[in-house]
């Protein structure tokens, strides 16, 4: 959470509360938030065409049962308890960072929802897994799985309804962009994987996953929509978004995902949370979307405009400025069905999704209640902490739920780490060997490893980046705790300037940490607002200085990094003296064990890179690097289409410091034995998508005024948020109710549509999923070190087509189990006709560009070591080639 959060952890409620009134009473004249969301500076190409209705949920087969028990148990609802249900409690007003309403009458409890997408926020007991970008490090869908399984348990012991993960936006377009680590890559393959995985692990829990940030927050900066400013405008042509940013949503959709969250900023000049191309048309209609859209905390910006778009939930329920008890819906929900201007069958939709996605997951079933707080650590307090008066009372149980979730935890932390480089074999190292140890960050925080508010600062050892995307450490196992209980001989200098006057030994060899931290713009740490603005990609704490000294004293230093994506390493990478580089990511509460099993050879190093390591950021292209302030709308205009990250570089022949991919072991591996089969043969568009199927039905008539009466001597908690009237409200609405002249916003309808061509199941056509070509490979160990080898399979377009192509795209990857030296595994690997397919803006369809034309597949270590190469033509193999990129 953002404004609200430092807002209030800057002033208390109380003195806030008369500060509060001053700005709603003067905005309340001055601004018209229903024009926050013009389309201010928008270039001309980029719209956001209307897209109306919103298409009812349940017309996939996976999620009838569901909808027809949501169905019965809506059928019976007052309008008072339906709004109730659309909407939080308020900013606060609960044990979860999100509270939404209840119907107690018909046993639907309050929901909680909580961050975060690596562990349990503002919690105890819980474990502290390895970030996003850590896992898509392992390239092992079987860790992605083991971690969502993991997570879900946990979330369920503390009664969490509803988990706001896995992020699989933004992608990682920007490098300096501040959120890119609680994905899992910069490809949307690599992302689509670790969020597909990790829905399935956790919703197998019968916890309801949330897909977020839908879509283009690709940046922290400028994110909101305030009263002073919208937030910025991210405009994207129609092939770029379905190509790379929509394509993780849409695997997290296939796998079922019960909610998506709506991003804070606006896609093509319309804010997310209201934008009815992206929540009616793409999400609910072509990629068939069956559970819930809520908003980002506080991303909502208008009440009648947002329902009609397609928002389901708004979360934590406020209106623009928090706490005053002003919701956009809630009372205002209820008003705005009585007087006609929200169609029921839009508030029967928004309610039934929701109840569906709870039924879904089984939710109905012997679910715990919520049974910690995210407010405070004690264990009694206020129930609603935002509230004014509050009754108090337990809040937190303390219940342990990490049930050993550890070892999944290191599993990921030690096969992540990413061996750049490794000169002479100096890595692994003896543990009799005479270690120089070297970074603040090889240590925990001195002043306690939780004792920055949501991770909010850059001491110690960095397991994660800041926000909300975080959680509170059980434990911090640190490299230092690990490395002096393995070797005999360590010093270590807690410092990141380099001791005057010191001297190496011979045989001394030095280990120097360093990092590089980002996170969200509600926090600013050492300058950056959650992007990298005043550290740009370098690392921080002057780290590039005190390698250098490090090298210049030293024979031997070896580098070990924990960042939140890539860093420049050109000031020292080619020392002679630097001999070796570990990337270890962001490794959670254990960064100690996993990194000692590999400095001293217990296992081998099998992570990868999942993104570019340029030498320099003017290598990549200009409109990836951040939007400042602007004057009215911010505006980040894709112009480098499809080609960020790897695509990029190889478009343009640059050869990066180290490719996308790129990762080395102890050990040496040979692919051989590759053998391409076809499966299901190509047509230029999939065929025909199934009908939906039938959805429920209610009537539309509006509610007597009667049912959204304030109950008889109800003790109202000042500044929660009711969906309740007073009855002249409400009589006075529904006096209009004939009358109404509510302005629908242009194109709106409210005829269902059978649905695009390029949809018809979760996720799109199902045919898109065929899988068209598979590829197994045989690999072998043939060093002398025991080790895991990853696959990655890349697809390359026939030569000639009339669409413009990224030489190679990742489709699909695979890991090794760990291989004894001389042992062999063989890898498949499978092509689907999506992967072989274009966007086409024209025909809206996913479209094979030449129907038996020669696509080349091909397999390797790293996107720049791709020795292998299938045709699909001939369906034939070679090894020994030249990597295309
Ligand atoms: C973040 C979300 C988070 C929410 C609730 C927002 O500021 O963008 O990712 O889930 O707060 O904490």
């Amino acid at each position: 959470m953002s404004t609200a959060y430092i807002f209030l952890s800057i002033f208390k409620p109380v003195t806030i509360l008369f500060f509060c009134y001053i700005i709603s009473s003067v905005s309340s004249v001055a601004i018209d938030t229903q024009h926050l969301d013009k389309r201010l500076n928008v270039p001309a190409s980029y719209v956001a065409a209307p897209y109306y209705p919103t298409p009812h949920g349940g017309w996939v087969a996976d999620w009838s049962e569901s909808y027809r028990k949501a169905a019965l148990l809506v059928a019976n609802m007052t309008l008072a308890e339906k709004a109730n249900i659309t909407c939080g409690s308020g900013y606060d007003m609960g044990r979860c960072v999100g509270n939404s309403g209840s119907a107690p009458r018909l046993g639907l409890p309050q929901l909680c929802l909580q961050d975060s997408a690596l562990g349990i926020r503002n919690s105890d007991h819980n474990t502290a897994f390895p970030a996003g970008i850590t896992v898509g490090a392992t390239w092992d869908k079987s860790l992605m799985y083991a971690r969502g399984v993991a997570l879900g348990a946990e979330f369920r012991g503390k009664g969490i309804n509803v988990f706001l993960g896995p992020t699989v936006g933004p992608l990682g377009r920007k490098p300096r962009g501040g959120r890119n680590w609680e994905g899992f890559g910069a490809d949307p393959v690599l992302q689509a994987v670790g969020g597909a995985l990790t829905v399935q692990g956790v919703q197998e829990q019968g916890v309801i996953a949330t897909i977020k940030h839908y879509i283009l927050n690709e940046q922290e900066m400028y994110r909101m929509y305030s009263i002073a400013q919208p937030g910025y405008s991210s405009n994207i042509d129609d092939r770029t978004i379905h190509e790379l940013y929509l394509w993780p949503f849409a695997e997290g959709i296939k796998a079922g995902v019960g909610s998506v969250m709506a991003a804070y900023n606006a896609v093509n000049g319309s804010a997310c949370s209201q934008n009815s191309y992206l929540l009616n048309g793409i999400l609910k209609d072509e990629l068939g979307f069956q559970g819930f859209v809520m908003s980002d905390w506080l991303a909502q910006i208008s009440g009648v405009p947002s329902a009609l778009a397609g928002l389901d939930m708004s979360m934590p329920g406020d209106g623009l400025v928090p706490l005053l008890g002003d919701s956009y819906w809630m009372y205002e929900l209820s008003r705005a069905v009585l007087n006609g201007s929200v169609p029921v069958d839009r508030l029967n939709d928004m309610v039934t999704r929701i109840v569906a996605a709870w039924y879904q997951m089984g939710q109905d079933k012997d679910y715990p209640p919520p049974n910690f707080s995210t407010n405070t650590q004690d264990a009694t307090g206020p129930l609603y902490p935002g509230a004014l008066f509050s009754p108090s009372g337990v809040v937190n149980e303390f219940v342990d739920v990490q049930d050993g979730h550890a070892a999944v935890a290191r599993n990921i932390s030690r096969d992540a780490i990413t061996m750049l480089k490794n000169v002479n074999n100096t890595l692994p190292l003896s543990t009799n060997s005479s270690l120089k140890i070297f970074g603040t960050d090889a240590q925990k925080n001195s002043n306690g490893i939780n004792s920055c508010s949501d991770q909010g600062c850059d001491k110690g050892t960095l397991g994660m980046g800041w926000g909300s995307g975080t959680a509170r450490y059980p434990y911090l196992d640190s490299p230092m705790d690990a490395i002096s209980s393995k070797a005999s001989n360590v010093k270590y200098y807690n410092t990141d300037t380099f001791p005057s006057g010191l001297t190496a030994s011979s045989g001394d060899i030095a280990l120097v940490f360093i990092n590089a931290d980002s996170g969200e713009n509600y926090i600013t740490v050492e300058g950056n607002p959650g992007d990298r603005t005043t550290a740009g990609l370098n690392a921080w704490h002057n780290g590039d200085t005190l390698l250098k000294n490090a090298a210049a004293t030293y024979s031997t230093v070896i580098v070990i990094v924990h960042t939140v994506g890539p860093i420049l390493l050109e000031e020292w990478i080619d020392l002679p003296s630097v001999k070796a580089v570990l990337f270890a990511h962001l490794p959670g509460q254990e960064a100690g064990q996993s990194l000692a099993s590999v400095l001293f050879g217990d296992v081998s190093p099998s992570g990868h890179l999942p993104y570019t390591i340029p030498h320099n950021e003017s290598e990549s292209p200009a409109s990836v690097g951040l939007v400042y302030f602007e004057l009215g709308q911010p505006q980040d205009t894709y112009t480098e289409g499809l080609y960020i990250d790897y695509r990029y570089f190889n478009a343009h022949s640059i050869k990066p410091r180290y490719a996308f991919g790129h990762g080395l072991s102890y050990t040496t591996f040979s692919f051989s034995d590759a053998i391409i089969t076809a499966v299901t043969s190509l047509t230029s568009i999939p065929p025909a998508r199934p009908a939906k199927g039938s959805t429920p039905t209610y009537s539309t008539a509006i509610p007597p005024a009667s049912e959204a009466y304030w109950p008889a001597n109800f003790n109202r908690i000042w500044r929660y948020l009711y969906s309740w009237l007073e009855k002249s409200d409400a009589d006075a609405a529904a006096a209009v109710a004939s009358t109404s002249s509510y302005v629908y916003p242009a194109g709106y309808s409210n005829t269902q549509k059978p649905g695009p061509p390029a949809g018809g199941a979760q996720g799109g056509n199902p045919a898109l999923w065929d899988v068209a070509y598979t590829v197994s490979v045989t690999v072998t160990n043939t060093g002398n070190f025991s080790g895991r080898a990853v696959v990655q399979g890349y697809v390359q377009f026939p030569a000639g087509i009339s669409y413009d192509t990224p030489v190679i795209q990742l489709r699909d990857f695979a890991k090794t189990e760990t291989l004894a030296k001389g042992e062999s595994e063989v890898l498949t690997l499978s092509f689907t006709r999506k992967d072989l397919s274009v966007w086409d803006t024209v025909q809206q369809n996913w479209v094979v560009p030449n129907v038996g034309g020669d696509y080349t597949i091909w397999v390797g270590e790293a996107s720049d070591t791709l020795t292998l190469g299938c045709k699909t033509a001939s369906l034939g193999c070679q090894s020994g080639l030249v990597s295309p990129a």
